[in-house]
């Protein structure tokens, strides 16, 4: 048995959290391994069923460890970050953080714009525009839906591309030669239900956390409307902010 210090500011359930943070961040405990029962950790650590409980409760709370009713308390994987900064794509994305990227195409065709669709891309609603709805995997697990509507002169010539094989914002920059230079992008949080659910293999109501996102050319023209549907515990996005813009 370990007995925790006793006195001292820091109380007994932070230390313990210290302990369990510790043995994530070495991988002693790696993601998807179940913790010591409430039980063992009291006996191991020398320290009362609340203080373990407490313990535990935070670290869910922090997203280090989630509760599965009647099976236990198990590590979880790390959230993937994006950072709200640069204009990456999903590929790019999953790359730079190790993480093998992947896309199920669920369907490509051609497709009349809808009036959002129309107005984010300054066309007339019922335009022709090149549709594509992909589930994004990482690491073979499902992290996104993900409705991509493009329009530019020859836009159906990505009908014959494979997308399910290749990055998107590549194949316009390298193979069409758009210049893809900014975006605006809007995070909203909504439940998922129905097909959603089921594709990103969560509950009905889970927390989802929706994007759209408009792609601009170096011309300020827009290329891509993307609606994309992450799963919340699976991802977060991260912004840096300044007080002082440097500029002025
Ligand atoms: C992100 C963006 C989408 C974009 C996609 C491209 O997910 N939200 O707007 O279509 O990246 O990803 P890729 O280049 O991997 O196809």
């Amino acid at each position: 048995m370990t007995n925790l210090v006793k006195a001292g500011p820091l109380p007994r359930y932070y230390q313990l959290m210290e302990i369990v943070r510790e043995k994530v961040r070495t991988s002693a405990w790696p993601p998807g391994a179940a913790i010591p029962s409430e039980r063992d950790l009291c006996e191991q650590y020398g320290i009362s069923r609340m203080t373990a409980r407490q313990a535990i409760v935070e670290l869910v709370h922090d997203g280090l460890l989630y509760r599965e009713q009647g099976r236990g308390t198990f590590v979880a994987t790390p959230r993937i970050a994006q950072h709200l900064l640069s204009l990456t794509g999903f590929t790019q994305d999953m790359r730079s953080r190790d993480v093998q990227p992947g896309a199920k195409v669920l369907t490509v065709e051609m497709w009349p714009a809808d009036d959002a669709a129309a107005d984010r891309l300054r066309l007339k609603p019922g335009s022709p525009v090149f549709r594509l709805r992909r589930l994004r995997l990482a690491d073979a697990e499902p992290l996104a839906v993900e409705t991509s509507v493009v329009s530019f002169l020859g836009c159906d010539r990505l009908l014959d591309d494979n997308l399910a094989e290749e990055s998107l914002y590549h194949l316009l920059e390298s193979k069409y030669g758009l210049v893809l230079d900014q975006a605006d992008q809007e995070v909203e949080a909504h439940s998922a239900f129905g097909e959603q659910a089921t594709l990103l293999g969560i509950a009905e109501g889970a927390p989802v956390l929706r994007t759209r996102r408009v792609t601009y050319d170096a011309r300020h023209q827009p290329v891509e409307y993307a609606t994309s549907v992450y799963r919340g515990d699976k991802y977060t996005f991260y912004t840096h902010l300044r007080r002082h813009d440097d500029s002025s």
